[in-house]
């Protein structure tokens, strides 16, 4: 059985800080002009549904600069073939499948067909593992590496990237406030079951108040890919929600502000937040680059 990397509760906390340190130490080793050849000789297939800068890009570069080749290609999961029977084609030739779905159970589909090659989650409607491993260790390189008491707002819809904060902080101890518009919460079972293996607090609330003290303060779209017939009600549902400068106020004043990008300044973010000296959202995206290349040259062997 190869091991995938789909979610981050596949793996466990030491495992987690296993691949921060080695993301660490693959980006001082490029910055230093070091070979790195972990992927020589081997294909990296990404398969993607839905549009990407930051992903699609940072895999290709990855790969490239292990010595690997990556094969990108936008494609319907499920229309032209079965997702078993391209998994199965897949795995016949190359050594990895990264793939970017609307349904979180066409990733976990693929794996459990791709006998040989290893799958990488790179976005699923309900999870995004690569990005809360490039945001980790860039709030591990502005803050250090013990979460113990750090507490996270995330401001905004309960989607994918807030369901793979709360995979984290299954592993890794810390306190993780949801704050979003009634009817915008994550899944109830799915939080549960989060809170129940969480050694810190897993809180979601309406209250603006929830990022009062908060040590980071992260947002993302109101209306995620897939959801663009929705943007309007998202646009007056979350009104009251944008991260702003006086909410940004709220939060513990050296507060650091994360989003994923893409962001749509002046909706769920101002400029004066995101261009301000609190902001690390570029941090986040380089690291996706080097966060990734620990987790391909960790699973392809
Ligand atoms: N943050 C992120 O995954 O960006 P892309 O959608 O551009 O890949
Ligand atoms: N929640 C967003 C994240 C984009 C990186 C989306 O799924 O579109």
């Amino acid at each position: 059985m190869v091991k995938d990397f789909i979610a981050l509760t596949d793996y466990s906390r030491e495992e987690i800080e296993q691949l921060l340190d080695f993301a660490d130490s693959l980006k001082a080793g490029i910055k230093a002009g070091e070979t790195q050849r972990h992927l020589a000789g081997k294909t990296v297939a990404m398969l993607f549904e839905k549009p990407s800068l930051r992903t699609r890009v940072t895999f290709e570069t990855g790969v490239f600069q292990m010595g690997g080749h990556a094969i990108y290609f936008q494609t319907s999961l499920g229309e032209r073939e079965t997702v078993a029977d391209m998994a199965r084609n897949l795995d016949r030739w190359v050594d990895c499948v990264v793939a970017r779905t609307f349904k979180h159970e066409h990733v976990v589909e693929l794996a459990e067909y791709c006998d040989h090659a290893p799958v990488v989650n790179g976005l699923t409607d309900f999870n995004h593992p690569c990005q809360i491993l490039a945001d980790v260790q860039a709030l591990r390189e502005h803050r250090g590496k013990d979460f113990t008491g750090f507490k996270l707002a995330f401001v905004g819809d309960g989607n994918n990237v807030f369901n793979s904060w709360a995979n984290f902080a299954r592993r890794v101890p810390m306190d993780l406030t949801l704050v979003c518009p009634p009817g915008y919460e994550a899944d109830s079972e799915f939080v549960a079951q989060a809170r129940a293996e969480a050694a810190g607090k897993i809180e979601i609330t309406d209250d603006l108040e929830g990022v009062r003290g908060a040590h980071a303060v992260y947002t993302d779209v109101w209306a995620s890919m897939g959801q663009e017939q929705e943007a309007a009600r998202r646009q007056r549902d979350f009104g009251r929600y944008q991260v702003n400068a006086s909410l940004m106020a709220l939060a513990d004043k050296d507060a650091l502000f994360l989003h994923c990008l893409p962001a749509h300044r002046g909706s769920e973010v101002t400029d004066e937040v995101i261009d301000s000296p609190q902001s690390i959202v570029f941090d986040q995206a380089e690291n996706r680059l080097h966060a990734q290349k620990a987790v391909l040259a960790t699973l392809v062997r």
